[in-house]
């Protein structure tokens, strides 16, 4: 069997997908209960982290001990891939000696160089481009709230960015219809775009784009590694806010999710968090459920 990865949703057939995330309710449950679970014994994560995080770094850290694993916080400043070791020769030597890899990086290609000569399944935990493991637990929170997301209408407010990406992705896969409404020059990748063809539209108006949605999605206005951009940024996504009246557009029982870390006052308004459609923390711990099937199905190879 050749190794896989999950660079992207699309590593994952929307078959797979869909028993991964009934697994991950199972061992929300089963973790709930107290039950005691190790299946992966003396299995080891090596966590690469080129960017902050704080639910990434938690949820797999934690889920491997949970899992009877153990994971290796690795940072660029104290390892050789910091000061330049070839992202190929990292990989031939870490993946001879940890059962999988979680990667969270710049460059999108640092993922697929790194997976190219991996014999250990490696994880996408962001990058430029995509964030899937994030989408796993927006899905698992969806079907939990809501049931099937199936022919569901989802929005996204902001920027057309890593996050948005995924969407996109999802919304093939777990068959929505995704209206993303950015400012323009803040479109999601252009190809993706045409690629979802009609499950995907660009309705720069976020009001608009709210109305009798289903699911109302944001992000920060500048990610990792736009700092800089920040105050430009700032001007330009002021229409582009999450609020209890933008919600009021949506349908009578819209959901609302942001991967977090939020920016109150910014990409949503000081009371959004509060709002009563919002699902926001259980969608931050479902990244802990998610992402614990996500590991047993690509170190053990199952789903149950
Ligand atoms: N949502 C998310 O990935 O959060 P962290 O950056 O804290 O890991
Ligand atoms: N788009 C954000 C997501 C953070 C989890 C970023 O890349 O910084």
């Amino acid at each position: 069997m050749p190794t896989r990865h999950f660079l992207t949703l699309n590593d994952l057939s929307a078959v797979e997908l869909d028993l991964l995330l009934d697994h991950a309710s199972k061992l929300k449950r089963s973790w709930r209960a107290g039950e005691v679970r190790d299946t992966l014994k003396n299995r080891v994560l090596a966590m690469i982290f080129e960017k902050s995080s704080t639910r990434t770094r938690v949820s797999f850290e934690a889920g491997m001990t949970q899992l009877g694993g153990a994971a290796l916080f690795l940072s660029p400043r104290d390892t050789q891939l910091g000061r330049g070791e070839p992202v190929e020769d990292s990989s031939r030597v870490i993946s001879s000696m940890a059962d999988a890899v979680m990667i969270r990086t710049f460059d999108h290609q640092t993922v697929t160089r790194f997976a190219s000569v991996s014999r250990a399944p490696v994880i996408n935990a962001l990058t430029d481009d995509y964030h899937p493991c994030q989408l796993l637990a927006d899905m698992q929170t969806y079907r939990e709230h809501r049931g099937s997301i199936k022919g569901a209408t989802v929005t996204w407010v902001g920027d057309g960015n890593n996050m948005c990406n995924s969407y996109i992705n999802a919304a093939q896969l777990f068959d929505f219809q995704l209206r993303v409404a950015c400012p323009e020059g803040y479109e999601p990748d252009a190809r993706l775009v045409s690629e979802a063809g009609d499950r995907v539209r660009i309705v720069p108006d976020p009001e608009e784009a709210a109305r009798g949605s289903d699911l109302l999605v944001t992000d920060v206005w500048a990610s990792m590694g736009q700092e800089n951009e920040q105050a430009a940024r700032a001007r330009t996504f002021a229409g582009y806010q999450i609020s209890p009246a933008l919600m009021s557009l949506a349908s009578r029982d819209a959901l609302f999710m942001h991967c977090l870390p939020a920016h109150r006052g910014e990409e949503i308004s000081e009371d959004m968090l509060e709002h009563p459609g919002s699902v926001v923390w259980d969608e931050a711990e479902n990244r802990l459920h998610a992402q614990k099937a996500l590991l047993e199905f690509l170190i053990l190879g199952q789903l149950d």
